[in-house]
Parts: C-alpha cells; sequence; structure tokens
C-alpha cells in the first residue's frame, strides 16, 4: 500500500478540472495507454499569454491523477513563460510528496507541460519527447533525451530512481545495462548534486510562491492534525518568518515543531538554505 499525502489522496478522490476544453488553444497529449499512463492536458491562453483555464483527462493511477489535477491547479492564472518555469519537483512539491515509486506521475505532468508550451511558441517537439529519437526502453517508449534530463534535474544516481522517475527498466528489464550507462556518463558531466536547479537560485516570486505550496499543501495539513494551524508573516531572502496558531501557538515544543517541520520541509521543498523565525 502505498503512503500518500493528504494532498493526494484529496485531489486523487475529489480532481480538479477533470475533462476537456472544447475550443482550447492548445492540446498536448503525453504518454501511452498500451504503457500504462498517459496524459492529454488543455489550455486556455488569452491574448496576453495567460493561461485562463486548464483540464486534464488522464489514464492512470491515482497518483497520475492526483499529478494531474495539481498541474491545472498550479498553471492556472500564470503565464506561459511562467509556467513553463514549472518542474516535476514543483508538482511534487505540491502535492506534499509522492512515493518514489510514483515519481513517474509528476514527470508525466512535466512532459505534457513542456509539450503545451512549445506547441505554443510554435517550437518543434523537445527532444524528450521526440519518440522519433533514440528509445531506450522499448517497453514503456522512453527516449534517451527524457532519462538524461530526468536525470540531471532530480539527482538520480541508480537505475531503480530512473525506474521510479520514467517508468525505464520496469518490465522486461533488457534496457537497465544501457541505463546504467547513461547514468555513468551523466555523473561524469554533472556530479551529483549539481543539478540544474540548483546552479540557479530562485528569484524572490518562485521562493515565495514554493514556500506558500509548502506551507498550504505540507505544513498547515500536518498541523491540523492535532488542532494547530500556521500563518505565513512574511519572507526575507531566504528568511521565513511565521505564526502557529491554535494548539501550536502556546505549545511548549513550538520552537521543536518550527525546526522539525517547518524548517525541515521548507528546505526539502524550497531551498536549501532557508531559515525559519517565529514571527512576534
Ligand atoms: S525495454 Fe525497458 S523495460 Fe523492457
Amino acid at each position: 500500500m502505498w503512503n500518500y499525502t493528504d494532498k493526494v489522496k484529496e485531489l486523487y478522490t475529489n480532481p480538479r478540472n477533470v475533462g476537456a476544453i472544447d475550443n482550447a488553444d492548445v492540446v498536448a497529449e503525453v504518454g501511452s495507454i498500451v504503457c500504462g499512463d498517459a496524459l492529454k492536458l488543455y489550455l486556455k491562453i488569452d491574448d496576453k499569454g495567460i493561461i485562463t483555464d486548464a483540464k486534464f483527462e488522464t489514464f492512470g493511477c491515482g497518483s497520475a491523477i492526483a499529478s494531474s489535477s495539481a498541474l491545472t491547479e498550479m498553471v492556472k492564472g500564470k503565464t506561459i513563460e511562467e509556467a513553463s518555469k514549472i518542474t516535476n519537483q514543483d508538482i511534487v512539491a505540491f502535492l506534499g510528496g509522492l512515493p518514489e515509486e510514483k515519481m513517474h506521475c509528476s514527470v508525466m505532468g512535466h512532459e505534457a507541460l513542456t509539450l503545451a508550451v512549445a506547441k505554443w511558441k510554435g517550437e518543434s517537439i523537445p527532444d524528450e519527447l521526440d519518440t522519433e529519437g533514440e528509445i531506450i526502453c522499448r517497453c514503456f517508449g522512453v527516449t534517451d533525451a527524457l532519462i538524461r534530463k530526468v536525470i540531471r534535474e532530480n539527482h538520480l544516481k541508480t537505475v531503480e530512481e530512473v525506474t521510479n522517475y520514467t517508468k525505464a527498466g520496469g518490465a522486461c528489464g533488457s534496457c537497465i545495462p544501457r541505463i546504467e550507462d547513461i547514468i555513468e556518463e551523466e555523473l561524469k558531466v554533472a556530479p551529483a548534486g549539481e543539478s540544474e536547479k540548483e546552479k540557479r537560485p530562485l528569484t524572490n516570486i518562485r521562493r515565495m510562491q514554493l514556500v506558500e505550496e509548502t506551507i498550504n499543501n505540507v505544513i498547515r495539513p500536518e498541523l491540523q492534525k492535532d488542532g494547530g494551524n500556521i500563518e505565513l508573516v512574511d519572507i526575507d531572502g531566504s528568511v521565513v518568518y511565521v505564526a502557529l496558531r491554535g494548539s501550536c501557538a502556546n505549545c511548549v515544543a513550538s520552537n521543536v515543531t518550527l525546526k522539525n517541520l517547518v524548517e525541515t520541509k521548507l528546505r526539502e521543498f524550497v531551498e536549501e538554505g532557508i531559515e525559519v523565525v517565529e514571527a512576534k
């Protein structure tokens, strides 16, 4: 049995934005029903490039539905440029986490978004989605470019991790030696820990968005289980000021909660250097 977060369960049992948009400005379809997961993303985009509506149709497990639903919630109201910066890890953060074995659902959401952005801009199909390119895993139709991209962006080091994120290697296994070669090649180019995301510092707006998402979707639901709550008061650089509410407000262990839950989760989902301070 998978250990799903409350947000995943909520979006699985009550998904938002399911269905098609009849007059969509862009439709992007990724995955394949034959391979077990498929996602069709519909976007309505106004003349300023703002995504005014987003819907999806998906075939897959509960976390595929939750990831697709999360993606549509995340892109609505953003410009195409802003939406194009969303990563699969941002989808995971919005969901408050996904079981490792289900990370491929967040990657599928990101693939659909990448394809939608490329189609909207009139660009050619991104390499990682171009099945005319080199296919490494024939069972799941996974390209060399997708495997390399996912390794780089998610610091992957093992075949098992690549399988979790792409499904490649998860059936007959005949592609595993080639996946091992790719991992070795990628680790030579960018030693573990030097992902694109780490090299690029967050902008203030992006940091604020991620902090809000992590508080709303990960931290607050945890505190509410014990009658507590949290309010985001301010953000100054990488210092996040919060106030604990409800049963957490006068708890003698509030400092432990701030460090062990709030700061730990913000460091996990937003940025390593985040410091959490209680607002007085
Ligand atoms: S070719 Fe990759 S699992 Fe079969």
